[in-house]
């Protein structure tokens, strides 16, 4: 049993232990952002494409990072799975891309506008997330395409 003295030091103790070990990993955390977000390739044409993200609503369906609507597909690493010439098209002309299928919004973007969007998910894409999001597993898919 402990006493009540050695209770609140044991109290005393690991509170300020476990206190420490946060504030230091904390601060960690937050040196490693620029180098992880690589903020210095932050252009101004980057900026532009996440304020068309925002203004138009794009987290109602879709997820960044993890973070918006699980209506549409996770846009993190979009530009190395589809590649700029397919964003281009499908920016373009969302709906000639999958006719009859769930619909992405015709927002009539100027090629400005969508060179813009593109340089915000490249930039997006170039976060270092511990390799968030995890490719897709297909091996399941494989088996059964061939029966
Ligand atoms: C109303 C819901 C909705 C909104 C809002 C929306 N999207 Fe989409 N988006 C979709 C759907 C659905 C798809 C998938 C198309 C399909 O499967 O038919 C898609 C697909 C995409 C793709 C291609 C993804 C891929 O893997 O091929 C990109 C890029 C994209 N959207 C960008 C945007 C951007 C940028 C915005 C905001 C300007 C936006 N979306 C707003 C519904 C939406």
């Amino acid at each position: 049993m402990l006493s009540k003295s050695q209770a609140r030091n044991f109290f005393l103790g690991f509170t300020v232990l476990f206190s420490g070990t946060f504030l230091a990993l904390t601060v960690d955390s937050i040196r490693q952002v620029p180098a992880r977000s690589h903020e210095d390739q932050m252009t101004a044409q980057v900026v532009a494409g996440k304020e068309i993200w925002e203004t138009n609503n794009c987290m109602g369906c879709h997820t960044l990072l993890g973070e918006g609507a699980y209506y549409a597909p996770e846009l993190t690493k979009v530009v190395e799975r589809r590649g700029e010439g397919y964003l281009k098209m499908f920016l373009r002309d969302p709906q000639a891309m999958y006719p009859g299928r769930r619909k992405m919004v015709q927002y009539n973007f100027t090629p400005e506008q969508i060179d813009e969007v593109i340089a915000f998910l490249t930039w997006i894409g170039k976060i270092d997330t511990n390799g968030f999001p995890a490719a897709p597993d297909l091996a399941p898919l494989a088996g059964a395409s061939t029966k």
